[in-house]
């Protein structure tokens, strides 16, 4: 099934309202950089907290962790990131355009056709200097992957957390690659949000956690609403196996560009440990006091990016329709990933009707992201909210004055109920935990 949104529409929307930017766009922006706006922020911290729960909180089996971009030089030549961390780069020799060279069909340049150079290999991490005095600095690296802060923290962990292995160790932030071909939005860009696990086991049992983990992955996307047709697992051939891999699946998701990746999860076996080990000159291995043994874990790694999962849970739940004759664009968010869960809106901007409507967004907001609005007309108000996938939105009218009641229109129906204000933090807590939403059909009506 194609996906039936096309990138330009999603870039557009998150544009219009304030989910995403250009970065420094009044200076005619920067290649490939991003900035999230005060919608998209709210998105992306949703993305991290449905991860960091299901992932630490939900299990006994995993702890967190928050290493620092910039680590030791030697770091990076045990984990094999300087020899082994490179595209092939080709240059055409017209117009200049450098293009990594398996990215591309043909012989000559994908822009003008021109003559291309010979490919050299060109690594992907960022260089930077560290210290006062630039000729002393020492040369060090913005990490690529949140992995190796793990990896070298591996004793730590183990000593403090009194965890037995299987033993996972999870960790949020920043990673940096200069990649040579960038674009479609924020699906691949040079900054980027990596959420990686790597989870310590015993050899043996590796592949058995190896296809645990693929499954939990993939029904961590399923449960937060993306459709399970437009996803696929691939196992990587022998050939594209990363130089710690030694095997892999890659959950595909359908972008607007064809199948790509969502996230990889690998088995990396004993390499990153022995390494650092070896380079370190640092025992890393594990003792199991019950079996009285000995041993280097192996590490089963899923890998996933915060950007590129926002991107997909903004396409898959990009929607357009007709209501009485009238275009509306919405999303259908999850609950749990929607910027706002209940936008407070008054009838109009009336001087009777403020002071109650405040009275329930000061009641809501404490315990939900909740949006108050009273500009313009009620029908723009909900498609703004519509466009941005709260789930809720509470209006307040005349009658509100009189009866003390409320009416919660919900984004994918659009039935509405009537309830006591008395009764409003209650009702909308049971619904953004999945409550259904037709539970009392009898105040149900459709929104004209
Ligand atoms: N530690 C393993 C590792 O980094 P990877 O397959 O290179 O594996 C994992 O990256 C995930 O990180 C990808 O599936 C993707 O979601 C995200 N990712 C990688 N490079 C990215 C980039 N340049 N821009 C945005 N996301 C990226």
């Amino acid at each position: 099934m194609p996906a039936k949104v096309d990138m330009d529409k999603i870039v557009s929307l998150c544009k219009r309202r304030g989910l995403v930017f250009p970065s420094s766009e009044i200076y005619g922006g920067l290649a490939s950089c991003w900035d999230y706006g005060p919608m998209g922020v709210e998105l992306k911290r949703n993305v991290r907290d449905a991860w960091w729960k299901a992932i630490v909180h939900e299990r006994d089996d995993v702890v967190g962790l928050d290493t620092s971009i910039m680590m030791h030089p030697g770091v990076w030549a045990a984990s094999g990131h300087i020899d082994s961390f490179t595209d092939p780069l080709v240059e055409c020799k017209s117009c200049h355009l450098r293009w990594r060279a398996d990215a591309i069909e043909g012989k000559g340049c994908p822009k003008c056709g021109g003559e291309l150079t010979e490919p050299r290999m060109f690594n992907l991490m960022f260089k930077t200097s560290m210290g006062p005095v630039e000729e002393e600095a020492s040369t060090i690296y913005l990490r690529p992957e949140t992995a190796q802060g793990i990896f070298v923290n591996f004793d730590n962990v183990i000593t403090t957390s009194r965890k037995k292995l299987p033993l996972g160790i999870a960790q949020i932030g920043k990673s940096f690659r200069n990649e040579i071909t960038t674009g479609n939005f924020i699906f691949r860009t040079r900054e980027f949000e990596h959420m990686e696990l790597e989870y310590f086991v015993k050899p043996g049992t590796d592949e058995k956690w190896l296809d645990y983990w693929v499954k939990e992955r993939f029904d961590w996307y399923v449960k937060l609403g993306i459709r399970k047709e437009n996803l696929r697992l691939r196992q990587h051939g022998k050939d594209e196996l990363a130089h710690y891999a030694r095997d892999c699946y890659d959950i595909d998701y359908l972008f607007p560009m064809g199948w790509s990746e969502l996230e990889g999860i690998a088995n990396r076996g004993d390499f990153d440990l022995i390494q650092h080990a070896k380079h370190s000159g640092k025992e890393l291995g594990y003792y199991d006091a019950e079996a009285d043994e000995k041993y280097v874990p192996y590490v089963i790694e899923p890998s996933a990016g915060v950007d590129r999962s926002v991107l997909a849970f903004l396409i898959d739940a990009y929607d357009e329709e007709e209501i009485e004759g009238e275009k509306r664009t919405l999303l259908h968010l999850h609950r749990d990933l929607a910027p706002i869960k209940v936008a407070v809106l008054p009838l109009s901007r009336n001087e009777k009707l403020t002071p109650l409507a405040k009275e329930v967004f000061n009641k809501l907001c404490p315990n939900f992201v909740t949006d108050y609005d009273d500009s313009q007309s009620i029908g723009r108000r909900y498609r703004r909210q519509d466009e941005i996938g709260t789930p809720f939105c509470v209006t307040i009218d005349f009658e509100s004055l009189e009866d003390k009641q409320v009416t919660i229109r919900e984004r994918d129906s659009l039935a509405q109920i009537r309830v006591p204000i008395e009764e409003l933090d209650k009702i909308l807590e049971a619904k953004l935990k999945g409550e259904a939403f037709d539970a009392s059909p009898l105040w149900a009506t459709r929104e004209k």
